[in-house]
């Protein structure tokens, strides 16, 4: 399934497939890129959201950064937030391979505390937005967020099926995965959006924020 799902969506260019393969060769924890196939999703996304700003939490080394800055608008921004400083550097090596640099804008540091510092409270600006960051965090970023949304537009949030274990929640007590699932639970009932759960890769909820 897999290979034929990836053999029919458009293939990804020379850039990212050099990123994607550098990063396995010289990363501990490669398998956090969010890959061709949901990265192709993202560029979409962010393209049919018709984005000026654009907001990702967790760039790691780019790849997701780049996919989205792809579906900007023209003379759109994208606010990557990243909190580990050793990636700045290959972050932005990657951004200029890709000639990106002036339309991504890169903060280093801790999202949930510069996110205020960067954009207004109720200012309703941001069109597009990714969550791929510690996942405890995930509700804290996503509160964060909301009331900085315009209506209509698109928040997309990583890895919540969290290896299936949401699934069977009696069986799987540990600490994360437990909190994916109230997260889950709580976007669901959230009367600001509309969601939608879709089974790629390890799970993506898209919302719609009314
Ligand atoms: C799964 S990786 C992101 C992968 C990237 N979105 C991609 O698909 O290519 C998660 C990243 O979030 C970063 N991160 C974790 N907590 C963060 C926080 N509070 N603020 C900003 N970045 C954070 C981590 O350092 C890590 O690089």
């Amino acid at each position: 399934m897999d290979s034929y799902l990836a053999s029919h969506t458009t293939a990804v260019d020379e850039t990212l497939d050099s990123i994607e393969r550098w990063t396995h060769l010289h990363t501990a924890q490669p398998q956090m890129l969010c890959g061709p196939y949901e990265g192709r999703l993202l560029t979409m996304l962010c393209r049919s959201a018709q984005a000026k700003c654009a907001v990702e939490i967790g760039t790691f080394v780019g790849y997701s950064t780049i996919c989205i800055a792809r579906g900007l608008s023209s003379g759109g921004k994208l606010h990557t937030f990243e909190v580990n400083e050793e990636y700045e550097s290959l972050i932005r090596r990657n951004l200029a391979s890709a000639n990106l640099e002036n339309c991504v804008e890169l903060h280093i540091g801790d999202a949930g505390k510069l996110i205020p510092e960067t954009i207004k409270e109720s200012s309703s600006i941001i069109d597009f937005a990714f969550i791929d960051a510690g996942k405890r965090q995930n509700k804290q970023f996503y509160d964060l967020l909301v009331p900085r949304m315009r209506s209509g537009g698109i928040i997309v949030i990583d890895n919540t099926l969290w290896g299936r274990k949401v699934l069977d929640i009696k069986l799987h007590q540990d600490s994360d995965t437990r909190c994916v699932n109230e997260f889950n639970n709580y976007v669901n009932s959230d009367p600001r959006v509309e969601n939608i759960m879709l089974d790629i890769r390890d799970g993506m909820l898209i919302c719609n924020v009314l």
